[in-house]
């Protein structure tokens, strides 16, 4: 159960950006300013943890919400896209640690370490590029069926893992949990 802090800081820091279609690579490449104008009141870049309720999320489709003044983006995965993510071998990629607050640096990038939960269906994931941070665009863009990032042609998969292009990092997984069945929270 959230507490009246937890639901005002949610409503504050959600943003909703448009994710889908052609129209979104122009978007992309513009939300990072956009998010950077509404400049967070101290108080909400303050708050260490927000809680998330994750119940309108389709499979398929994905939430961008606001936390500590940066974007994250939050992905109920497909069957597909859950499928693809862990038939990668983890040698062949880019960068091959976890990237995940929740787990040691060290820990490999595999598509386990990447999910939120066991099955694999949520994602939560930064939404800001690691090469130059840019928000990539996401609902299966660029050529590995994840985010693409717009600003230099970073590719990311479905787990989020840098596939080709100037990024050097697979999208950093924030601290998250689940506390009951359709709320996520973040820090
Ligand atoms: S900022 Fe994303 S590719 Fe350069």
């Amino acid at each position: 159960m959230s507490n009246p802090e937890d639901h005002q800081g949610t409503r504050r820091d959600f943003i909703y950006y448009a994710t889908a279609g052609a129209g979104a690579v122009v978007t992309g490449a513009a939300v990072w300013p956009l998010v950077n104008q509404m400049n967070p009141s101290a108080d909400v870049l303050a708050l260490a943890s927000i809680r998330v309720d994750v119940s309108a999320i389709d499979p398929g489709t994905q939430m961008t919400v606001l936390f500590q003044g940066k974007p994250v983006f939050i992905r109920r995965r497909t069957e597909e896209e859950i499928a693809e993510a862990r038939a990668v071998d983890v040698a062949d990629l880019i960068d091959r640690e976890a990237n995940n607050a929740n787990l040691a640096d060290s820990d490999p990038a595999t598509d386990e370490n990447r999910a939120l939960d066991e099955a694999g269906e949520w994602l939560v994931q930064s939404g800001v590029c690691t090469h130059l941070g840019c928000v990539p665009v996401g609902d299966g863009a660029g050529e590995f069926g994840g985010w693409f990032c717009p600003c230099h042609g970073s590719h990311y998969d479905t787990a989020g893992r840098i596939r080709k292009g100037p990024a050097p990092r697979n999208l950093p997984i924030p601290e998250a949990s689940f506390v009951d069945e359709t709320t996520i929270q973040l820090g």
